[in-house]
């Protein structure tokens, strides 16, 4: 695997598979990679594709100091997998690199980045945006591929690439889990091997409403039971647990569209804040 930490270099080297006609799937990332991440390579590979990883923990996306500091960088053993994984190329730059200068550029998406994550973290899909954009022009990927896990990160990032003309295809890839239903995530190695298994009642939680929903019951009438129930442990705080049309993220009471539906949740398990979705 080739690994680039410059603009410059990376561009004249994929200029050179755009010339030879090679079609390039791109994989953005912060790092910490697990398996689902992998899975998202492996998309890519299975599509034929020249597969570019990045990995760049991007400052513009966090509201919070602590949660930026805290967040975990293993860059060696992230180098191996991807190696393991058939990636071609990693991309992992430097904050400079990326942002020579404060960027002035903000960017908003009606609709779409005030509900859920965006109640709770002003200006991250902005950071996200912005990140995402820079990236995209700088690989120039025909393919690139998201976790499903971050449902609302992909809803935000299909209007980014409809709204900037981005010539590319998206592909959302399902969540991966641990074998007790546990959704991978950077995120889970910050927990301590009790808080991993607290960090179940997310999932819990989403099949519970679930449930519930198939047998005719309103968001209204569950949520304050399902969040009571999950804070029944006093290391767990849910954030919110959302029904949502999963293309306008407008948020719903029951199941009324089939197949329309993704039910989403936050929440800290400790000190550890974490997301999980399904499609309903
Ligand atoms: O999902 C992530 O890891 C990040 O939000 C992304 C898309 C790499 C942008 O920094």
């Amino acid at each position: 695997m080739e690994i680039f930490r410059e603009i410059k270099s990376l561009k004249a080297f994929l200029r050179k598979k755009k010339l030879a006609q090679i079609q390039i799937g791109f994989v953005p990332t912060m790092g910490a990679l697990h398996e689902g991440h992998l899975s998202l390579i492996e998309a890519s590979r299975k599509h034929g594709l020249f597969t570019v990883c990045s990995i760049f923990v991007n400052p513009a996306q966090f509201n919070n100091a602590s949660d930026l500091a805290n967040y975990p960088r293993t860059e060696t053993t992230d180098i191996d997998l991807l190696t393991r994984a058939g990636c071609d190329v990693l991309f992992s730059p430097s904050a400079q690199e990326i942002y020579p200068q404060k960027a002035g550029l903000r960017f908003t998406f009606p609709g779409l980045d005030t509900v859920m994550e965006g109640a709770f973290r002003p200006g991250h899909f902005s950071g996200v945006g912005l990140v995402v954009s820079k990236l995209f022009n700088i690989v120039e990927p025909d393919h690139a591929f998201f976790g499903q896990k971050d449902w609302q990160q992909f809803t935000i990032i299909r209007q980014l690439v409809h709204d900037l003309n981005f010539n590319l295809t998206l592909h959302a890839v399902p969540t991966m889990r641990e074998e007790n239903g546990l959704a991978m995530s950077s995120r889970n190695q910050r927990l301590s091997a009790e808080e991993k298994i607290k960090a179940l009642v997310l999932y819990q939680t989403l099949k519970l409403a679930e449930a519930e929903l198939l047998n005719g019951k309103t968001m209204h009438e569950i949520f304050p039971k399902l969040k009571a129930l999950a804070e029944n442990d006093s290391s767990v705080k849910i954030e919110y647990l959302t029904l949502a049309n999963r293309h306008t993220l407008e948020s719903v009471n029951t199941l009324t569209q089939k197949n329309q539906l993704v039910l989403c949740i936050a929440g800290f398990v400790g000190e550890v804040r974490l997301i999980d979705n399904i499609l309903i």
